[in-house]
């Protein structure tokens, strides 16, 4: 009868003991655990003739808070117990306390927003979910650009022109059109691209942009303030070049390379024998992309530059694969406890 069967369950458990807190656990497992003695007197509990259920369904949850409260006292007692043999000597060190560290990417996103942040640049921030026209169309890509192509963007199901951003330069048009010149930003953030994850490639990512608008801007203001970055982020040593490049946002445009770090330019096996490494795309803002925003390109001009955090966090501290940046693998995060 599941009467008695509580009945010799309650005198069971109003006299529980435990000598370590091993025992402790073995008493939840028998008694509380899914497995344990009262799920199985719920089990029973179904066959309960209708007119009984109420008073046998009282004393189980009587039961039951009786093995949850003694159970509870049992750990209570065990724990007093060891505080005061262990804890007693008030003269003892303290254990250490581990503290978290901060991820490697956030390490060199601030990185990079403090020295353009000395050069005079503020920080500007603009949605992941984006629309079309903030991510291309005020970017100046033509429609047919592949870019917009299913295999780079990630489009929002029940509405196709609104989009994962691609890139941050949407972030330029959210500012432009809500600001106007001087204009002097960085807008870091996280991006999203259709690709298969691999060690050279993932589906988001971060970048860092950066907007310059004024008058009379010149080529010449854009090398100075990149190499100035370059030096800041690699070692004074560090020398830059710029090739000839396209982007649809800026007319002339360049892609910026370093010199390698490891090898000073000599060339090794991490620069490919070049003695250069690519770190970041630039160029004088396409007066389009002004216009686009409601700002006078006759007025005004600037440039800008987007450049990957992975990117730059690879070179700084040799990750070689990318999916490590997002594992939450302990192991890899520990390593950069001395950067923080
Ligand atoms: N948006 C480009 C990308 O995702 C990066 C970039 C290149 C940004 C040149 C810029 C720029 O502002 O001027 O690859």
């Amino acid at each position: 009868m599941i009467t008695e069967k509580i009945a010799q369950l309650t005198a069971e458990v109003s006299k529980l003991q435990a000598q370590t807190a091993q025992d402790v656990e073995t008493l939840r497992i028998k008694y509380l655990s899914k497995k344990g003695a009262l799920n199985e007197l719920m089990a029973d509990f179904r066959n309960v003739p209708a007119e009984m259920k109420k008073e046998v369904g009282m004393k189980i949850n009587e039961l039951k808070a009786l093995a949850v409260e003694r159970i509870a006292a049992l750990r209570e007692q065990l724990d007093e117990q060891s505080a005061e043999s262990d804890d007693a000597d008030l003269t003892r060190t303290p254990y250490p306390v581990r503290l978290g560290t901060r991820h490697p990417l956030t390490l060199v996103r601030n990185e990079i927003v403090d020295i353009f942040s000395r050069l005079g640049f503020t920080l500007a921030e603009g949605p992941e979910v984006e629309d079309d026209w903030h991510v291309y169309g005020s970017m100046n890509f033509a429609d047919d650009h592949p870019a917009r192509d299913m295999q780079d963007t990630f489009f929002v199901e029940a509405h196709p022109s609104v989009v994962l951003r691609s890139h941050t330069s949407s972030v330029q048009a959210r500012v432009m059109e809500r600001q106007q010149p001087p204009i002097r930003v960085v807008c870091p953030g996280r991006v999203y691209r259709n690709e298969a994850i691999s060690a050279r490639a993932h589906c988001f990512f971060h970048q860092v942009e950066g907007l310059y608008i004024a008058e009379n801007v010149s080529f010449a203001d854009l090398k100075q303030v990149l190499m100035l970055f370059a030096q800041e982020m690699f070692g004074k040593d560090t020398q830059i070049r710029l090739r000839p490049s396209f982007f649809p946002f800026t007319e002339p445009s360049a892609e910026m390379d370093i010199s390698c770090f490891l090898c000073g330019g000599k060339g090794c096996g991490f620069c490919k024998h070049t003695g250069w490494v690519e770190i970041l795309g630039c160029g004088m803002v396409d007066p389009a992309v002004l216009e686009a925003s409601g700002i006078d390109s006759a007025k005004y001009n600037g440039y800008a530059f987007g450049m990957g955090v992975e990117r730059i966090t690879n070179l700084k501290y040799q990750v070689s694969d990318l999916r490590l940046f997002s594992e939450n693998d302990a192991r890899f995060l520990d390593e950069f406890t001395a950067a923080n």
